[in-house]
């Protein structure tokens, strides 16, 4: 589906409460599935993701219910759940795919995974390699590298697993599996992953310990159903921080958005770059939450990599736009595993800059971008990719001319009401 966007000196003034936080919705209904008892979620994300990973949770029996403002799972435990009769398909979500392999490898069922054009391109010998290793028999295309995967879950030995990427996927991936195995699972991060899953079996009553980059979790722990009030999305809010931080004039709050530490290099960045972002923290017994305000003011480059790739890997496309408006070269290194998101994203975010007429340059591990420079008018393409699609609706924010973007339906998958909360707070000059 095509877009025709064409904005005349817009601004940008108000707050928006931005969805929920699509990590942390996902890993509420697993964890409330797997839990014995009710969990009641609030501020669910009720994005095209989150609603697989509830249809795939149905399949295997558990009773969900989906109300206006909550979610409530009736929790089964690791045993309660049944071998599904339908084959779970996990649409565009990676999160899905992957999680939900660690949990089918520790069940006593046969079950197929599958999931869209995307997900069948993305890397999974990643995720089945050590699940095997743990006992499971898991095969698919390509000698068990992409989907469909069939997965006959097994009884799980624990391993100590030293992850080859940081990716908090494949780390929560083997956490499922390992609370499944008898005895003491150990996780090796390269770099410290996001630890909504970590975070979460805190919060059902489990326990799991840290020390250093070693995750440790033992099997066979009974966790109780929960309350969880999810925040906004970080990397949601992300497009409305830059949009606010590029856009002449604007002043724009996002409300009660998480702020955990292993997500938060946006913030960062922005500081990094000189933006003008007030943090006003809010008591939490869960996550840590802020409502952020945001101004325009000159941006300057920076440098990205390293430890902080992991804290923003999904915001580097919103974040190479913040770079084309600031005075400098900026340059994002060690973000490798963009090629293997929803779409190869160096390629992505640096061909339909271009297109806009951003100075920019692919590398092998990420890009170099030079600013500020006028964006121009364009056809441009989200390749599928909601974020992709939403930082390209930002640059048209700052484009005189038309900008038309194919594959805009793909925004629904993390924020479906993107475009309501941007009309929301537009205002013109
Ligand atoms: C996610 C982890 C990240 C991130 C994805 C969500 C998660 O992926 O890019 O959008 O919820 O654990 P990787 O684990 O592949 O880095």
């Amino acid at each position: 589906m095509k877009q025709l966007l064409s904005f005349n000196q817009p601004v940008l003034q108000g707050s928006i409460r931005v969805p929920g936080d699509k990590s942390i919705s996902h890993r509420s209904i697993m964890f409330g599935a797997i839990a014995k008892g009710k969990t009641v979620i609030t501020g669910f994300l009720k994005g095209d993701d989150c609603l697989s990973t509830i249809d795939c949770f149905r399949k295997m029996g558990v009773t969900i219910e989906e109300h206006e403002e909550t979610i409530i799972v009736h929790g089964v435990g690791f045993e309660g759940l049944k071998e599904p009769q339908d084959i779970l398909d996990v649409g565009n979500s990676g999160t899905t795919t992957r999680l939900l392999l660690g949990i089918l490898s520790g069940r006593p069922f046969h079950s197929v995974v599958i999931g869209d054009h995307s997900i069948a391109s993305r890397p999974m010998k990643r995720v089945t390699e050590p699940l095997s290793r743990m006992g499971a028999t898991i095969d698919g295309r390509h000698n068990g590298q992409y989907t469909p995967l069939s997965i006959r879950g097994g009884e799980l030995t624990p391993i100590t697993y030293e992850l080859p990427h940081a990716s908090a996927q494949l780390k929560s991936a083997i956490l499922f599996a390992g609370l499944q195995a008898e005895g003491t699972t150990r996780i090796i991060e390269p770099e410290k992953t996001r630890d909504h899953t970590e975070f979460m079996i805190k919060q059902f009553g489990g326990t799991i310990d840290r020390e250093g980059n070693e995750i440790i979790v033992q099997g066979g722990q009974q966790l109780h159903g929960q309350s969880i009030d999810v925040p906004g999305d970080i990397s949601s809010a992300a497009f409305f921080l830059a949009a606010g931080a590029i856009v002449k004039g604007s002043r724009v709050s996002l409300k009660h958005v998480g702020v955990n530490p292993t997500r938060a290099g946006i913030i960062e960045v922005l500081e990094q770059m000189g933006g003008s972002l007030q943090i006003d923290g809010i008591p939490s017994k869960g996550e840590p939450i802020a409502n952020l305000t945001v101004e325009y003011g000159k941006l300057t480059s920076t440098e990205i990599g390293g430890a902080l790739i992991p804290r923003l890997i999904d915001e580097i496309p919103i974040i190479a736009l913040l770079a084309t408006q600031a005075e400098g070269t900026t340059t994002i290194k060690n973000a490798e595993e963009l090629k293997v998101k929803e779409t190869n994203r160096i390629d992505a975010v640096v061909e339909e800059l271009s297109k806009l007429g951003a100075n920019i340059q692919a590398t092998n591990d990420g890009m170099i971008i030079q600013g500020p420079t006028e964006l121009h008018g364009g056809k441009v393409n989200s390749r599928g990719d909601h974020r992709i699609g939403m930082m390209l609706a930002v640059a048209a924010l700052l484009i005189k001319e038309e900008v038309e973007i194919e594959g805009i339906e793909s925004i629904s998958v993390s924020y479906p009401g993107f475009f309501k909360d941007l009309n929301s707070i537009l205002s013109k000059q």
